[in-house]
C-alpha cells in the first residue's frame, strides 16, 4: 500500500481526512531528524581479518581455535547441526532458536589437521579450519560442500558495531534456495538479495525484492549433499549469489559463490548437512516444530478488504452456501475496526459480531481477524491508554515516543522485544475472542509506516528492549514480526488453553513457524504474480515455514476469468487456501467470473475438502519432521539435475505431484516426472518417470498426478476417512501414513501406517502395526487401471 492508497482508504472510511498527507510528511521528517541525532556517524573504519592461527582448545562438541586477531568457536550439537561463531559469539542469545541451544555432541572432538589447521569430525559433517581462518564443511565421505573464506570485519575506529563480510564457495553444480519469501525463486538466480523485511508499498511481482519475510537461511542443493546454512544475525544485510558452472569436456569447473554482507551483529552460523528431509528435520529441531493449524484452517478461507458490514459478510457466506461451495473461514480486514484501530469493532457496521460468529460457527465457518501492530496515537482509546500505562511503545534515543503513520493515522509501535509488552499484547486478544474470532492474521508488521521519503518503517535509531540487552531498530527490525507472533501465540495459549492457536503473519524471521504460518502478501494480479506466489510458498517451505499461501486471484486489479481460475486451482493444493483482495480490487468470489469458472472452482473446492485428511496428515508430518507440505520435485532425489531446475510443479507430500497452469491459453503442459510410475488422478492415465511428459490441462483442472503405490487418506461421502490407493507397478509395493485429526486441541493423534502390495493379481492393502499386519481401519478405494 502506498501513501495514495492510504489517503483514498482514509477517505473511504472517513477517518483522519485531509491532514493525513501533511502528517505523513511530518513523520518522515521526524524520522530523518531522529536518525541524524540517534545514530552517530560511523566515521573512519579499520578492516580486520582473523590473522594466523595461534592455538586451539577443545571443549564439548568441538572447541575454540584462536587466531591472532579473532577466535572461532565450533560446537557440534546433538541434533547433528554444526555451529560456529567468530569473535567469541556463541549460539545464544538467539531469536531463531526454539529454546536453549541443543546440547553439544560429546563424540565430536577438535583435532589438529595438516598445514597447521584444525578439524572437528562429526557424524554427518567434517569441519576443517585452515590456519588463516577459512572454514570448510565436508560430507562424511570427504566431499567439500561449502568453503567459507576468512571473514572480514570493518570496525568504526571510534567504536561501535562492526560490519562484516563472509564469502563462501559451493560446488559448481549447487543451486541456492531459501532466504525467506522471494518472488523470483524458488531457485535463486545470480543477483543480490537483501535481508531486511520490507513492505514493497504496492502489489509486487517477481522483480520485487526484498519482500515481507527475509531470512539469512540458504538451502544449497548439490550432487554431494544438501546443506542448510543459517547466519544467526538479524541485522540488515545482503546476500549476493552466483551459481557455479561445470566445465564441459576439458574446461574447469567454476565454483558457486555466496557473499554475505552484514551491517552488524555477530558473525555466527549453523550448518546442517544431509538429505533435504534430514536437513529440514535438524532445522525444525533447532528453531521449533511448525505449529499445527486447527483442521478448519486447512479448508477454504475467503477474505476481502472492504466487506464493510455484517450484511455483506452474510451475503457472501450465503453465496457460497446457495451454490454448494465449501467454505471454512471468513477473514475480516481493517474495515471492521473502529477508525482503523486494532482491537476495536465498528459498532455501526458490525453491531452484533459475536452473534454473526455464532451463526457462522453453526455452519462450520470460523471468523478470522486481521491484527495490525500499530496503535492509534490517541489518548482516550483503550489500547493506547493501556499500552501507555505499560510503557509498551517504542521510543527514540532521547526517550520520546516514535510515531509512524499507518491505517489509523499517527500510530505507536509496541516493542515486542520486551517480555512484559508481549504479555500485555497477548491479553488484548481477549477482546477478539469475545467478538467471536477464532483465528488471527497479523499484518503490517515489518513493521510498516507510510512515509513519503526513505524506508517505510521505523527509524533505525528507534530503541528496543531486545530482552533486556537493549539495542536499536537495526537489530530489532527483522525480528519484530517474529516477536509479535510470539506475543499473539503465547497470549492465545493462556486465553484458550484447550485449543491450538491459529495465526499467520505477513512478516517474520527464522523460527516464525513455531507460532504459525504466513501468506504471500499483496501479490500483483497477473500471470507473473501467480508464478511468484508459488515461488514464495516453496521457498518458505525450504526455510522451515510450511504453512503459507497466496491471495488467490492476486491482491490488486481484476484478474481475467482464466487467471482467477488457474490461481484458484493452484491455491486448492497449497496449505493456506485463501481468496483475498484489496479495497479497490475486483471481486474474488468464485461466482463473479461466469458460470464456467464457477463450475471449475467448485470442483477445486470439493477436491480440497476431499483431500482434508491428507492435508491434516501433512500438517502433522510437518510438525513432527519439519518437512513442508509443498516440496520441490527433487525433494527425495536432490541429485536429479533436471528436477533441481524445475520450478513450475511441486510434490504435495510424498503422494501427489501438482502441476499448476501458470501461463494463459494452455490446455496441456509439460511435466518433469521423478522416477517411477505416476497416474493422472483425473483420467488414470499412466506415465513412467523419470523424464518429461505432456499432460492434459483443460480449463476444468490442473494436472495432479499420484505416485504409484500411494495410500492417500481422503474424506468419504459420509465424512469419514477413506483410503485412496493407487496401484503400485507390478512386482512393486507402496504405502502411506494416515494421521487422524484428533480435534483442535492438543491430543496426540495415532499414526497409522499402510502398505499396498500385489498378491498375485490382487492388490492388498494392510495396516502395519506392532503386532504385524491387520485389516485397514478405513474403507479402501483402489485406483489405477487394473487395480480393481
Ligand atoms: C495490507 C495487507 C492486505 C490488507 C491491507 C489492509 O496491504 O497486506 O492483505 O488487505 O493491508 O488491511
Amino acid at each position: 500500500m502506498n501513501g495514495r492508497d492510504l489517503v483514498r482508504s482514509v477517505k473511504a472510511f472517513g477517518s483522519a481526512g485531509a491532514p493525513q498527507g501533511l502528517r505523513t510528511v511530518r513523520a518522515a521528517w521526524r524520522r530523518r531528524r531522529t536518525d541524524a541525532i540517534g545514530l552517530p556517524a560511523r566515521g573512519a573504519e579499520r578492516a580486520r581479518v582473523p590473522g594466523q592461527v595461534q592455538d586451539a582448545e577443545p571443549a564439548p562438541g568441538g572447541g575454540v581455535v584462536r587466531f591472532s586477531r579473532s577466535e572461532l568457536r565450533i560446537v557440534v550439537a546433538v541434533n547433528g547441526a554444526v555451529f560456529w561463531g567468530w569473535d567469541g559469539a556463541g549460539p545464544e542469545p538467539s531469536y531463531a532458536l526454539a529454546g536453549r541451544c541443543p546440547e553439544p555432541d560429546p563424540r565430536a572432538v577438535l583435532e589438529p589437521d595438516k598445514d597447521g589447521g584444525w578439524r572437528v569430525v562429526a557424524e554427518r559433517a567434517t569441519v576443517m579450519v585452515s590456519r588463516h581462518g577459512a572454514v570448510e564443511v565436508r560430507t562424511p565421505g570427504g566431499v567439500t560442500l561449502r568453503r567459507d573464506l576468512p571473514p572480514r570485519w570493518w570496525e568504526p575506529v571510534a567504536g561501535g558495531e562492526a560490519r562484516w563480510m563472509q564469502r563462501s564457495e559451493v560446488a559448481a553444480d549447487a543451486r541456492f534456495f531459501g532466504l525467506g519469501g522471494r518472488a523470483s525463486g524458488p531457485r535463486l538466480r545470480d543477483g543480490t538479495y537483501r535481508l531486511w523485511n520490507t513492505d514493497p508499498g504496492r502489489a509486487f511481482g517477481p522483480g520485487d525484492d526484498p519482500l515481507y519475510i527475509t531470512m539469512p537461511v540458504q538451502l544449497v542443493v548439490a550432487d554431494a549433499a544438501t546443506h542448510l546454512v543459517f547466519h544467526d544475525t538479524s541485522w540488515d544485510g545482503t546476500v549476493t549469489l552466483r551459481e557455479g558452472e561445470e566445465g564441459a569436456g576439458s574446461g574447469h569447473d567454476r565454483v558457486g559463490m555466496s557473499e554475505l554482507r552484514m551491517t552488524g551483529g555477530p558473525l555466527r552460523c549453523w550448518v546442517m548437512v544431509g538429505t533435504p528431509a534430514r536437513v529440514l528435520l535438524a532445522w525444525a529441531s533447532l528453531t521449533g516444530a511448525p505449529a499445527l493449524p486447527p483442521s478448519w484452517a486447512l479448508g477454504h478461507h475467503h477474505a476481502r478488504w472492504g466487506f464493510g458490514s455484517e450484511q455483506e459478510v452474510r451475503r457472501i457466506v450465503a453465496g457460497y452456501q446457495e451454490r454448494g461451495l465449501p467454505l471454512d473461514a471468513v477473514h475480516l480486514d481493517i474495515d471492521h475496526y473502529d477508525e482503523h484501530q486494532v482491537f476495536t469493532v465498528d459498532q455501526e457496521r458490525f453491531p452484533k459480531l459475536p452473534q454473526l460468529a455464532g451463526e457462522l460457527l453453526r455452519d462450520g465457518i470460523r471468523l478470522v481477524s486481521i491484527v495490525d501492530p500499530a496503535v492509534k496515537a490517541a489518548p482516550g482509546n483503550a489500547v493506547h491508554d493501556s499500552g501507555t500505562a505499560e510503557d509498551a511503545f517504542v521510543r527514540d534515543a532521547a526517550g520520546r515516543l516514535v510515531k509512524g503513520v499507518v491505517w489509523p493515522g499517527e500510530a505507536l509501535y509496541p516493542d515486542f522485544t520486551h517480555a512484559r509488552v508481549r504479555a500485555w499484547w497477548g491479553r488484548l486478544y481477549q477482546e477478539r475472542l469475545a467478538a467471536g474470532f477464532a483465528g488471527f492474521w497479523h499484518d503490517m508488521n515489518e513493521p510498516t509506516s507510510f512515509n513519503a521519503f526513505g524506508e517505510s518503517t521505523l527509524p533505525r535509531s528507534a530503541r528496543h528492549a531486545l530482552e533486556g540487552r537493549g539495542g536499536d531498530h537495526q537489530e530489532a527490525h527483522n525480528v519484530y514480526a517474529l516477536c509479535m507472533a510470539r506475543a499473539g501465540y503465547e497470549g492465545l495459549r493462556e486465553l484458550v488453553p484447550g485449543e491450538r492457536p491459529f495465526l499467520f503473519s505477513r512478516s517474520g524471521w527464522a523460527g516464525i513457524q513455531r507460532y504459525g504460518g504466513t501468506w504471500s502478501g499483496d501479490v500483483a494480479t497477473g500471470w507473473p504474480g501467480l508464478r511468484a506466489s508459488l515461488s514464495l510458498v516453496m521457498g518458505l517451505g525450504l526455510c522451515g515455514v510450511p504453512y503459507s499461501g497466496p491471495d488467490v486471484g492476486g491482491y490488486d486489479g481484476h484478474p481475467s476469468p482464466e487467471l482467477y481460475l488457474r490461481w484458484f486451482q493452484l491455491g486448492a493444493y497449497l496449505p493456506l487456501f485463501r481468496t483475498h483482495a484489496g479495497l479497490r480490487a475486483g471481486r474474488r468470489e468464485p461466482w463473479e467470473f461466469g458460470a464456467e469458472v464457477l463450475e471449475h472452482a467448485r470442483v477445486a473446492l470439493v477436491e480440497r475438502r476431499r483431500l482434508l485428511p491428507y492435508f491434516m496428515t501433512l500438517a502433522q508430518l510437518a510438525r513432527r519432521t519439519g518437512a513442508p507440505y509443498v516440496r520441490p520435485l527433487w525433494w527425495s532425489v536432490p541429485e536429479d539435475r533436471a528436477l533441481r531446475d524445475c520450478e513450475d510443479a511441486f510434490l504435495l507430500g510424498d503422494s501427489l505431484l501438482v502441476a499448476p497452469v501458470l501461463d494463459p491459453g494452455s490446455d496441456r503442459r509439460a511435466v518433469q516426472l521423478p522416477r517411477g510410475r505416476w497416474y493422472d488422478t483425473a483420467t488414470e492415465q499412466v506415465y513412467e518417470g523419470p523424464g518429461q511428459v505432456l499432460v492434459d490441462a483443460p480449463l476444468s483442472r490442473i494436472p495432479v498426478l499420484a505416485r504409484a503405490g500411494a495410500v492417500i487418506p481422503v474424506r468419504g461421502d459420509d465424512g469419514g476417512i477413506e483410503l485412496e490407493v493407487w496401484a503400485p507397478a507390478r512386482g512393486r509395493s507402496g504405502g502411506g501414513l494416515v494421521v487422524r485429526d484428533a480435534g483442535d486441541g492438543w491430543d496426540e493423534p495415532e499414526i497409522e501406517r499402510y502398505v499396498a502390495r500385489w498378491e498375485g493379481r490382487k492388490l492388498v492393502v494392510q495396516r502395519e502395526g506392532e503386532d504385524g499386519l491387520s485389516e485397514p481401519s478405513h474403507p479402501v478405494r483402489l485406483r489405477g487401471p487394473g487395480a480393481r
